[in-house]
């Protein structure tokens, strides 16, 4: 193939947009895991499981981009490994999901900014492959959001409140996955 075929295939500012959302995506993927680490290690298992399914989906959203971007042969920039290590302390399990809800929605902002721009440079073999990431950042915020309400509705202030949390988070995430 030609060189000048890749940008036939996929623009290069939109591969461009597509590895920075890979970086974003392996990000997120280690935020979930060190705080899956955490709530492990403070005996949140529910929690621990939620993240860690959170951390591996992100991982896999990320290779489904690599996957794409090989497929019509543009570069991949695949994430560096970073030395050091990620925070590993946190203030509360409220502020974990508080985190995740953020994030979720940062991620959610940096895939419509894609689709808006694929749209105005007429890309629309892009468009139709980000459909599947508009559904599931609609999905992974009502889920980001209902663990937060489950703080409200059960309580934040420690003992009985925090382990029917953990519980309603293991079931939340098994609800997800189903
Ligand atoms: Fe892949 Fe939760 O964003």
């Amino acid at each position: 193939m030609k060189q000048q075929d890749h940008f036939l295939r996929i623009p290069k500012d939109v591969a461009d947009m597509l590895n920075e959302q890979i970086a974003q995506e392996n990000e997120s993927s280690f935020a979930y895991l060190s705080q899956a680490v955490w709530c492990d290690r403070k005996g949140f298992q529910g929690a621990a499981k939620f993240l860690y399914k959170q951390s591996a989906d992100e991982r896999e959203h990320m290779l489904r981009i690599i996957a794409y971007l090989n497929e019509l042969e543009a570069t991949v920039q695949v994430p560096t490994q970073q030395k050091g290590v990620a925070k590993s302390s946190y203030p509360s399990l409220h502020t974990i999901f508080t985190e995740v809800l953020h994030n979720e929605t940062k991620v959610t902002a940096s895939i419509h900014k894609i689709v808006a721009h694929v749209l105005k440079v007429k890309d629309y073999r892009t468009f139709s492959f980000l459909q599947w990431f508009l559904e599931e950042q609609r999905e992974e915020e009502r889920v980001a959001q209902r663990a937060i309400e489950l703080f409200d509705i059960m309580g934040n202030d420690g003992g009985v409140g925090l382990y029917q949390i953990d519980c309603a988070l293991a079931k939340l995430i098994e609800e997800d996955a189903a």
